[in-house]
């Protein structure tokens, strides 16, 4: 029973209301949905559902409770190869309308409101009776889930599980052959993106618990990849999520578990309430991936607690959970593997910009979309790279992690549980800023290109000088990593670096000038061997027979004479007879060899 699967997924980017919105140009209302939400929307949504898996549909009922926000007299939600088959409101049938679909935002359905709703009196229910594969939804708009679901396969949901307890397989019944009804709450409000269910052939392991720590952390598969998937993950999911806790506010969710889904899973992770779903190829063997796990952990925060109002301003979500994912690497890890993903990450980012450059409205931070527009089109490293620089350079502009972390949490107690937008997240760091550090912060910020950030578009992000490479980065290197960086440069699978960026590294880093000899040694291994970085033959000379710092330690004279022999021949033949009485008479020997000078003249 290797894979029983059927995955209803609500992805996130949903669209704004009626087709006749399309003339409006209100740029708050999200162009990804035809939801009249702004009108009326969902505080909670409880599902009923029943699984059958012998026709492979799920069949039950949603039943919303309405909120008006201004008198309305219909109630439009967003779906996807749903069959409805009966509206009621306040148990009594109603009429609908389920439109043809659209091609990217699916078919609206349209109840009418037997009278007007009016937002102090108006909370309503409204059970829709379905069946089908998927719902869709809007961002801005929270609310709570409740489910109940019965299928002879054990269920999963983005919530807390009511009953049976995780730990009773099926709730002690025949897996495959008996139904089990499934109970579960979700009682943080959360968009409808983050609404998922799973049902599978599944089991789970609890991670150890943290003492003193409310929520617990887990892993479900199935049986067949238990044992990889727990050891995989189990040192560092608990981890992460206690580093994040320091760093920002405590976790919200209760429970943090992760599914592994099936090899078709389109994505590394996603950040499903409770629930994050994750891709088997993690499964290295090594624990090397779980920076993904980190990523959507992360999400808790960025996405999932504060969350962007629509897709124009997914940065909110990636940008900052990206640049958290990286904060925790450093807590884990150490500050160099923080710098390394955003080195990493800037590859991708050039590849994502190029990939757009005759799509440039793509490659903007925040984007505006027209009604109907795929954001999916709009997919790539952009909102994760361009947005996690963009906080890197505010966090450095601004004084650096000491003044940025305070802030942070301020950001997220701020907009908790809230949907906002790029305007309301600029708005609040002025006004952090503004009442924590006053004129000259605020003198920082000014000095910040916002447009170019926001709406730049090409290859080049707003602020080279502050984001390009520069002699910080290596800051918190130490001698050994130093070390392995270059020789990790020597050494890029038989290819070697053009010239202009030995030039580059050197201007950079000043490793020519380097005071460790380990360092200096693995300097000119790389440089010498560069063809066109020739010119670094008279520092390397100069270097080897320095009056005050010989480098008559074999290991270091032997490499470099050999190399700059290559390169110079003439400039180490004049050196080497210059110096060579200085050299040890075993060095001596050795290098005369390795020069191919007569044995017989020492
Ligand atoms: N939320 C995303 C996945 C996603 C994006 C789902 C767009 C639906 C639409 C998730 O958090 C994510 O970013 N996943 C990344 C992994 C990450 C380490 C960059 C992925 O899947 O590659
Ligand atoms: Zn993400």
């Amino acid at each position: 029973m290797a894979s029983f699967w059927a995955r209803v997924t609500f992805p996130r980017r949903l669209v704004p209301a009626l087709y006749f919105r399309r003339n409006i140009q209100m740029v708050s209302i999200d162009p990804a949905t035809q939801a009249n939400y702004t009108d009326i929307s969902s505080t909670h949504v409880h599902f009923d559902w029943d699984i059958n898996w012998s026709k492979r549909v799920i069949s039950g009922s949603a039943t919303h409770t309405l909120l008006a926000h201004q008198p309305v007299d219909h109630v439009i939600f967003d779906s996807s190869y749903l069959t409805i088959d009966a509206v009621k409101i306040a148990g009594k049938s109603a009429q609908f309308d389920l439109k043809p679909p659209h091609p990217v935002l699916g078919s609206a359905l349209v109840i009418p409101l037997a009278s007007n709703w009016l937002p102090e009196i108006s909370r309503g229910h409204d059970r829709i009776q379905h069946h089908g594969s998927r719902d869709r939804c809007r961002m801005a708009r929270k609310g709570t889930y409740s489910a109940r679901v019965r299928s002879v396969l054990p269920v999963l949901l983005s919530a807390i599980r009511v009953s049976p307890p995780s730990a009773l397989i099926h709730g002690g019944k025949r897996v495959g052959e008996e139904t089990v009804e499934y109970v579960y709450k979700q009682p943080v409000s959360i968009p409808s993106y983050l609404i998922a269910i799973a049902s599978g052939n599944i089991v789970y392991r609890p991670f150890p618990a943290i003492p003193g720590k409310e929520w617990s952390t887990g892993v479900w598969t199935e049986p067949e990849l238990m044992e990889s998937s727990y050891w995989e993950f189990n040192e560092d999911t608990a981890r992460y999520v206690e580093e994040a806790e320091k760093i920002v506010t405590p976790y919200e969710f209760g429970v943090y578990d992760l599914l592994l889904l099936p090899p078709s899973f389109p994505y590394g992770g996603m950040e499903n309430a409770c629930l994050t779903f994750i891709t088997p190829t993690l499964l290295a063997g090594d624990r090397s991936l779980v920076d993904v796990v980190g990523h959507e952990i992360s999400h808790s925060w960025f996405g999932n607690n504060v969350t962007t109002a629509d897709s124009g301003h997914f940065w909110l979500n990636e940008g900052w959970t990206t640049w958290m994912e990286r904060l925790l690497q450093q807590a884990l890890h150490g500050p160099a593997e923080r710098d390394f993903s955003y080195i990493i990450g800037r590859k991708a980012l050039t590849e994502a910009l190029k990939s757009y450059e005759n799509n440039p409205k793509y490659q903007r931070l925040v984007i505006h979309y027209e009604f109907g527009e795929d954001p999916d089109d709009a997919y790539s490293s952009i909102p994760y790279e361009k947005g996690s620089n963009f906080l890197l350079y505010l966090e450095r502009l601004l004084g650096g992690l000491d003044v940025f972390v305070p802030y942070v949490k301020d950001y997220v107690t701020t907009f908790r549980g809230k949907s906002i937008r790029t305007e309301q997240w600029k708005e609040h760091l002025y006004s952090y800023f503004r009442q924590n550090g006053g004129e000259e912060k605020i003198r920082l910020l000014d000095s910040v290109d916002w447009d170019a950030w926001f709406y730049g578009e090409g290859l080049q992000l707003p602020d080279p000088s502050k984001l390009a490479f520069n002699a910080t980065d290596l800051k918190d290197f130490n001698s050994n990593q130093k070390v392995v960086f270059l020789e990790r440069l020597s050494d890029i699978g038989g290819v070697s670096l053009p010239a202009t960026h030995i030039h580059h590294l050197n201007a950079t880093y000043n490793f020519n000038t380097s005071s460790n000899a380990e360092i200096r040694l693995r300097w000119y291994n790389l440089a010498l061997t560069t063809p066109g970085a020739t010119s670094y033959a008279r520092d390397a000379a100069e270097w080897l027979v320095d009056p005050k710092g010989l480098k008559g330690r074999m290991k270091f004279c032997r490499p470099v004479f050999k190399k700059l022999f290559r390169v110079d021949p003439k400039l180490t033949t004049e050196t080497w007879k210059l110096n060579s009485q200085f050299f040890h008479p075993i060095a001596r020997r050795l290098i005369d060899k390795d020069l191919g000078i007569a044995e017989h003249r020492s």
